[in-house]
């Protein structure tokens, strides 16, 4: 089991596609372990995007990403780095297949709705910046075997 990184970009946010995307990534199997909106400061950015912080575009990328709320999201699934960046699309909405996130309902290549992990390196790195232990549950599998097979529910 593999867990990964999600934001809903504030793009998504203004666009009032939150619930859209998040619906896309429960439907296709993957679990919610962890589930928070809020804002990303200037400091969190140069963490996240760390790889990206010399590069020419990283002060709108900066300005993108902290100019409003973000819904971070932690999933669960077997490859679920994979799966998501699947289901994402390219980086481009432009170049973005149609059926995937970015290739649905984007055209451009910042605005670009969604982050996910690109590896297990960059999972391991991005979760902990996003949620404490105590904010991530332990597994969904357990809850859901409970709950169908209790008698009084
Ligand atoms: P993330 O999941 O957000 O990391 O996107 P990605 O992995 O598909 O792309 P990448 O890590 O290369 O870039 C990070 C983010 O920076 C992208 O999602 C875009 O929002 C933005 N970005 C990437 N390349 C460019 C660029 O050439 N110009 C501008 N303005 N923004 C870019
Ligand atoms: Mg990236």
């Amino acid at each position: 089991m593999q867990r990964t990184l999600v934001l809903i970009k504030p793009d998504a946010m203004k666009r009032r596609l939150a619930g859209r995307i998040l619906t896309r990534l429960e439907d296709k199997g993957l679990a919610l372990v962890g589930l928070k909106i809020m804002q990303v400061t200037p400091d969190l950015a140069k963490q996240h995007y760390a790889e990206h912080v010399a590069k020419p575009f990283y002060p709108e990328l900066e300005e993108f990403i902290t100019s409003g709320p973000v819904v971070a999201i932690c999933l669960e699934g077997p490859e679920a780095i994979t799966v998501t960046r699947g289901m994402m699309g390219k980086t481009n909405g432009r170049e973005s297949a149609p059926g995937t996130i970015r290739g649905d309902f984007g055209m451009s290549r910042q605005l670009n709705l969604i982050h996910g992990s690109d590896s297990p390196e960059a999972s391991d790195r991005e979760i902990p910046l996003y949620f404490s232990d105590e904010e991530l549950v332990g597994s969904t599998d357990g809850m859901v075997g409970t709950f169908f097979a209790g008698d009084e529910v």
